[in-house]
């Protein structure tokens, strides 16, 4: 996850490109039993709620209850199947920092893990978000893909001033997206499936509203950045997000120049419809944070 916020050079210790030592050996018991209380809750609540592809690169991986994932070991698997590997950050880096990771198929991840008293939300991303969220998805080559060139499509946005819209496209996919299968809806979203929380609200709820996957629908929403999300939006396959995701988008940008955004809560004539939300939990929770 990137932040325009993070400072512009990498803190003392870090390489020029903010990457840093795992350092594995320097986690201690106590650190390592916050994975396994995480990873033991996460994977009681996954199967029939997390897509296939999910549950399958957490199989491949090996990713288990034992405690925090060794990088080394992590990324000769990872790299076999798509050519990623993780590699360790203090912290959130710079958008073009990021980017510029992604966009050589490498995942930056958080070397620190919360606290337990954290357990159910922090501010920024750890490793449990990252590597149990985010990792699985990178076994699967249609979405090892995409995130590829979305590091490319983040450098061009930067460039282009369109950034914010493009920061979008990635909350409600990469973090919060949910997926249509033969068995219902499905979560891919590393957001939800590292949140205990938010796996359940995102499926069953009856607050947010559930709608279908249109790329400058997406682009045009913005989102929560402190609660759960008030609209999800479900992809109809992988290949669909990488087919729409290649097309030039210069000309999308200007479209969104002259369009104004659609209300978080919102529902357009256009949209495919799957739950039509009540929205009674956003209305519960006064803040309203939102990107
Ligand atoms: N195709 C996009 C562009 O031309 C880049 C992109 C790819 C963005 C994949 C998001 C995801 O800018
Ligand atoms: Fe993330």
């Amino acid at each position: 996850m990137s932040a325009d916020h993070a400072a512009s050079c990498p803190p003392e210790g870090a390489r020029p490109d903010w990457t840093i030592d795992q350092h594995w050996d320097g986690y201690t018991p106590a650190e390592h039993q916050v994975w396994i209380t995480l990873y033991e809750r996460q994977a009681a609540l996954l199967p029939g709620r997390a897509c296939d592809e999910f549950l399958r690169g957490l199989k491949a991986l090996d990713l288990h209850g034992d405690g925090i994932p060794d990088f080394r070991q992590l990324n000769a698997r990872l790299n076999a199947l798509t050519g990623w590997t993780v590699v360790a950050v203090p912290g959130l880096v710079p958008d073009e920092v990021f980017f510029e990771h992604l966009a050589n198929r490498r995942f930056p991840a958080g070397r620190f893990i919360r606290r337990p008293e954290q357990l159910d939300y922090l501010e920024e991303p750890d490793i449990f978000h990252d590597v149990f969220g985010h990792v699985p998805m990178l076994t699967n080559p249609t979405f090892a893909d995409y995130m590829k060139a979305y590091g490319e499509g983040g450098l061009r946005a930067l460039r282009l001033g369109r950034l914010h819209n493009l920061a979008r496209l990635y909350w409600y996919t990469v973090e919060f997206g949910l997926m249509q299968t033969s068995d219902g809806l499905r979560i891919y979203g590393a957001g939800i499936v590292s949140s205990h929380g938010e796996t359940v609200f995102s499926l069953e709820a009856p607050s947010p509203n559930r709608l279908g996957f249109e790329l400058l629908r997406v682009m045009r929403t913005p989102y929560r950045i402190d609660d759960f999300q008030q609209a999800y939006f479900v992809l109809p396959s992988l290949q669909r997000l990488l087919d729409d995701t290649l097309q030039d988008f210069a000309p999308i940008y200007e479209q969104l120049g002259r369009l104004p955004d659609i209300a978080i809560d919102a529902i357009t004539p256009q949209d495919e419809v799957f739950t039509r939300g009540s929205q009674a939990y956003a209305k519960a929770h006064a803040s309203e944070a939102t990107a």
